[in-house]
């Protein structure tokens, strides 16, 4: 039983059904002990491709694999039970056609078990939505800073400022009408997040695009500073587990060199041997 008291996992009608309604909480997960860890807690599960770069020490997003995103998918869908669970379409998976993007979306589908795939891109991916949608492929749309367009963009810039902002709404608006379940805001104005949000008829789910979003979304790692000294303006450290890891590891090195770990309670004597075949003392 999760601590919002639901037992089936969340589906796509049930996320898109939230417009409007109470915030939706989202985070991502990569591994199995996470997605443990969050999903009682959340709403959306999305196995992102952040996982490249946080994971796999990679610069961007760029070079990760569909065999990396299904690998990570089996692993967190193990450690489910309540929230949908989205997997993201790595880059170059999906842009081609929109046959491409469904072969590449149904072998995620299969392979991972999760309800629901994104990708990336408004207008230029409106056509490849509705196939996949009218399918039996839910999407989940990213709109405003992409990160798989970081060299287009020439870096990780807030988008739609100023003028910009036309070109965002309409990003929003044409992944809206092609079928999307919800959409992703990534880096963009307030005044833009909320225009959007009061705009169109899915639920927006922002990151570093204020509380104006029908809900919000970040890297499981960054909120919990073990992703290093990534500090965007849009983080919040909810906690310091870098650190605490850091001192927990200096401690063992330290207790290992002086030869106070193992202590006597970490070691075998000559005891009968338990079930298990361990030794009872
Ligand atoms: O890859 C990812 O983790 C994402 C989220 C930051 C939205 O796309």
């Amino acid at each position: 039983m999760s601590a919002t008291g639901q037992e089936k996992d969340l589906t796509p009608p049930e996320i898109s059904a939230r417009k409007g309604k109470a915030p939706l909480v989202c985070l991502t997960a990569y591994t199995t002990p996470i997605a443990r860890l969050v999903d009682p807690h959340c709403d959306v599960v999305l196995v992102g491709d952040s996982v490249g770069m946080v994971l796999h020490g990679l610069p961007t997003t760029l070079g990760v694999t569909l065999d990396m995103m299904i690998m990570h998918g089996q692993a967190v869908r193990r450690g489910l039970e309540r929230a949908l669970m989205v997997v993201d379409m790595p880059f170059g998976s999906y842009e081609e056609s929109p046959e491409q993007a469904f072969r590449n979306a149904a072998r995620v589908m299969a392979e991972t078990g999760c309800a629901a795939v994104k990708l990336e891109g408004g207008e230029v991916m409106a056509e490849t939505i509705r196939f996949l949608t009218g399918r039996g492929v839910p999407v989940m749309a990213h709109v405003g800073l992409t990160p798989q367009a970081v060299n287009a963009f020439g870096g990780y810039r807030v988008q739609g400022r100023g003028r910009d902002a036309e070109r965002i709404r309409r990003d929003a608006l044409a992944v809206a009408e092609a079928g999307a379940l919800a959409v992703v805001l990534e880096k963009v104005p307030e005044t833009l997040a909320r225009g959007i949000t009061e705009e169109i008829a899915i639920p927006t789910i922002g990151i570093g695009a204020s509380s104006a979003c029908d809900g919000q979304i970040l890297v499981v790692d960054d909120m919990l500073g073990l992703f290093g000294d990534f500090r965007p303006k849009f983080v919040k450290r909810y906690a310091e587990l870098g650190q605490a890891a850091e001192a927990a590891i200096a401690t063992y090195a330290r207790e290992v060199k002086e030869r106070r770990f193992p202590a006597a309670e970490h070691v075998f004597g000559e005891g009968p041997k338990t079930v298990n075949g361990e030794e009872a003392a």
